[in-house]
């Protein structure tokens, strides 16, 4: 079986083909919409909206012939329902619904962050709930206890900013383009984690909420008590030191929610999982305790067209996949 996926949430144009059994991505192009929201320093969403208009089509086109078939050889299209930008996702719906009307095949609209999460379950096929779930992206931060038919249940999540948003406000705050996770990432690297104390927001006993805004606030007061010499020479080490009270949050929190919960596979989501920091941080403490670590290969960690097939893919093989025919923005991964 071959299911097209599309993903059109925020500023990413993705398609992808997908062959289920044995399962393999056949192909995953994306347009990017950075540098047309730059200017900005954020989505905008009517912007947006009109790229993902104009890309569509290629994409998907791209997508297929990447696969090296035929439109007509799809057999089933997943496309991204919510949560996201109303007008991003009625694109991709309005598409996904007129290919599907098109070929007489079956489109099926599923959640993005349920779709980033299938993305670390393409490198770790055999998992089984129940499993504790952390979706780490520029618009969530939620820690959440996933169990056999798809059941989630929120164990905490963000009462502000997602980790995704802190990395780009706090980089926004210290001169960087948008989006500036992968860039403080990259910044950071070799340099000094304790150069800046950076506030860790809610560091009680079995907390397993996240706040950010306290951090953007205390970059934003650092900006203001240090010459931008001072801040341009020292980006590494403020770069490291931001990135180390972020990630520490997300370890910390994690640490409590496994602890809580007693699950044993921990399975990872969502742009924020392509930082290496968290990765090696969290990789080493599932190490050290017995946990199984699933985390979607670098490249598929940030928005793309295959963890949306790869949801559908999920969900069809439990026999659980159903269309949702109306698009909800808004719509939780957990209520
Ligand atoms: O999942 P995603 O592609 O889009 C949303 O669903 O929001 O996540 C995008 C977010 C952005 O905030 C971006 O700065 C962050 O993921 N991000 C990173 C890295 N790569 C992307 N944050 C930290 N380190 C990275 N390497
Ligand atoms: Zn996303």
């Amino acid at each position: 079986m071959l299911w097209l996926g599309i993903e059109s949430s925020c500023d990413e144009t993705a398609c992808a083909v997908l062959q289920d059994e044995p399962l393999q991505v056949l192909s995953n192009p994306l347009y990017s919409q950075i540098d047309e929201h730059a200017l900005y320093g954020g989505v905008v969403p009517e912007i947006a909206a009109r790229a993902h208009l104009q890309k569509i089509a290629p994409i998907a086109e791209a997508a297929v012939k990447e696969a090296g078939i035929s439109l007509k050889d799809i057999d089933a299209i997943a496309y991204t329902t919510g949560p996201g930008l109303m007008g991003p996702l009625l694109v991709g719906a309005s598409f996904a619904k007129g290919l599907s009307r098109d070929l007489g095949i079956p489109a099926y609209g599923m959640n993005h962050l349920e779709g980033h999460l299938a993305a670390a379950w393409l490198s770790n096929p055999d998992i089984e709930p129940p499993f504790l779930t952390l979706t780490v992206s520029g618009g969530h931060t939620e820690l959440i206890l996933e169990e056999p038919g798809f059941k989630y249940t929120s164990i905490g999540r963000t009462r502000d900013d997602a980790a995704g948003e802190a990395f780009d406000k706090c980089g926004k705050l210290i001169g960087l383009k948008y989006p500036a996770g992968a860039t403080i990432s990259k910044l950071a690297q070799g340099h000094n984690r304790k150069f800046v104390d950076f506030p860790r927001a809610l560091h009680v006993r079995n907390n397993c909420e996240f706040s950010f805004s306290g951090l953007k606030t205390a970059v934003l007061r650092y900006t203001e008590t240090h010459e931008p010499d001072f801040i341009k020479v020292h980006l590494g080490d403020i770069c490291a030191s931001l990135e180390d009270a972020i990630v520490d949050s997300l370890v910390e929190k994690t640490i409590t929610a496994l602890k809580l919960t007693k699950m044993k596979t921990l399975v990872v989501g969502g742009g924020v999982s392509a930082n290496a920091w968290l990765r090696t941080r969290l990789q080493d403490y599932c190490n050290r305790h017995g946990i199984r670590f699933c985390i979607p290969d670098r490249s598929l960690s940030t928005d793309n067209g295959a963890m949306i097939a790869a949801a559908a893919i999920r969900r069809n093989r439990r026999g659980l996949l159903k269309s949702i025919d109306t698009v909800k923005p808004w719509m939780p991964l957990a209520p």
